[in-house]
């Protein structure tokens, strides 16, 4: 393994006791630790979902391993997003009949029916991991029966597809990702918009014409972060320009489509609430995968959040959370509070270096462990699950 990546950095303040792991210790290393570097071990050795980071790191390029990983600044976020879960045990109950929990993952988002409860984040540049880029979530969503929402810069390619991409950057167009998509399959398009109207139009117009279900609109990047880790690679998709964005554009925007309008990106009880009163269909509590301001909470810190000051906003419009998400538990938490849907960004990304079946035994791995830790937490249903199994104040191990 490449030493520039070692897995474990020290700390300091208050964490010191407790190294940060990329990867917790699972015996990854003792047995794949030989696997040469640039090649790839068996697909069926991915037995959980932070592996496929390690075999992504292993097998790609520096720069291209680089994109994915990066987070903004001294990624504390970054960071703080895997580390979040573990402060919050889980308050088991027994005697239970689990038996059929398997049965009972299925959900629905924005109305569409979903064979489980989380999705594949939207990131850009599919390409740095596997010549079929995007199509590889596209199909591979197919088979899993999940959510894909696909992620765009527009602002940095040529906004018509018909025009040539500077390369490296984007891999493909909104038409030939939707134009993969199975018969009645659901995805969502992502979009970064710029305050040009026409432009705007445009890519709503397309994305609808494609077949896109809904559009999200992403409000936490007005500029992309300081990403350091990615800028001495010369990976950072730096754009040079500051983006409007503010709830009296999103008002227009929806004059603008008669597609629902995801918000992604909210990271505060007031702006929860104020997506409500703007009649947002979903939010998305999210940090950007911790790769834009530096110190923005959790999804899990803002839904604990939303969940003690203003719980009816899960009510009053769908609330989906991405950031940080590894293991069957995770999501568990979320769904916890009232999250009706999980994104995985970075998993993901990493599962597409296997290509499709990648992406396809990761969606397997996850569902597998949402059953089976939803039958240890002593769930008969998966929709029983609420607040009462969580310890919502601090364990004191956890550092
Ligand atoms: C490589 C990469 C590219 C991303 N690109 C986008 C994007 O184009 N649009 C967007 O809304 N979010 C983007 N994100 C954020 C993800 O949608 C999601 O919020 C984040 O990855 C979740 O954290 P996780 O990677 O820990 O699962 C990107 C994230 C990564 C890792
Ligand atoms: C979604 O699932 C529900 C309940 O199983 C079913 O009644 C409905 O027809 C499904 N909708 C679609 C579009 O498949
Ligand atoms: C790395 O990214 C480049 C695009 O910058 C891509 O052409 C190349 O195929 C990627 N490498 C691998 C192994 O996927
Ligand atoms: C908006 O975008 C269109 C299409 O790219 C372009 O022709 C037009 O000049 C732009 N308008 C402004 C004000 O930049």
């Amino acid at each position: 393994m490449r030493s520039f990546f070692v897995p474990t950095i020290l700390v300091s303040g208050a964490l010191a006791a407790r190294p940060f792991l990329n990867e917790p210790d699972t015996g990854l290393e003792q047995v794949l630790g030989n696997t040469a570097e640039g090649s790839l071990p068996d697909l069926t050795d991915m037995v959980g979902l932070p592996d496929f980071d390690w075999a992504a790191r292993n097998y790609l390029p520096l720069q291209n391993y680089t994109y994915y990983r990066n987070g903004a600044a001294g990624e504390w976020s970054y960071r703080n997003n895997m580390e979040v879960f573990n402060r919050y045990n889980f308050i088991p109950s027994v005697m239970n009949d689990v038996t059929e929990i398997e049965d009972s993952l299925s959900t629905t988002i924005l109305g569409h029916n979903f064979t489980a409860p989380f999705y594949i984040s939207p990131c850009g540049s599919g390409i740095y991991g596997h010549p079929n880029a995007e199509l590889n979530f596209v199909k591979g969503a197919a088979a899993g029966g999940i959510l894909y929402i696909v992620g765009n810069y527009p602002s940095l390619l040529s906004y018509r597809a018909n025009i040539p991409r500077p390369s490296g950057y984007a891999s493909l167009s909104i038409e030939e990702i939707h134009a993969a998509k199975a018969q009645g399959q659901v995805v969502f398009q992502q979009l970064y918009l710029t305050k040009n109207d026409t432009e705007t139009q445009d890519l709503f117009d397309r994305s609808k014409e494609a077949g896109a279900d809904a559009l999200v609109f992403t409000v936490d990047a007005p500029i992309f972060g300081t990403r350091q880790r990615a800028a001495r690679l010369d990976v950072s998709l730096a754009s040079s320009s500051y983006r409007y964005i503010t709830w009296d554009y999103y008002k227009k925007l929806q004059s603008m489509t008669d597609l629902p309008i995801i918000v992604k990106g909210i990271m505060s009880v007031k702006d929860a609430k104020l997506a409500v009163k703007h009649k947002v269909p979903a939010i998305v509590l999210s940090n950007h995968g911790g790769r834009q301001l530096d110190g923005a909470p959790s999804a899990l810190e803002v839904a604990l959040e939303i969940y003690k000051k203003a719980p009816e906003v899960f009510e009053e419009t769908e609330v989906y959370a991405d950031g940080g998400v590894r293991y069957g538990t995770d999501a568990l938490k979320l769904l916890a509070l009232g999250v009706k849907a999980i994104g995985l960004g970075r998993p993901f990304m990493y599962s597409n270096v296997f290509g499709q079946e990648g992406v396809e035994r990761a969606i397997a791995l996850m569902k597998k462990e949402l059953a089976v830790d939803a039958a240890n937490l002593g769930l008969s249903d998966l929709k029983e699950i609420d607040a009462s199994y969580v310890q919502w104040t601090h364990n004191d191990w956890s550092g």
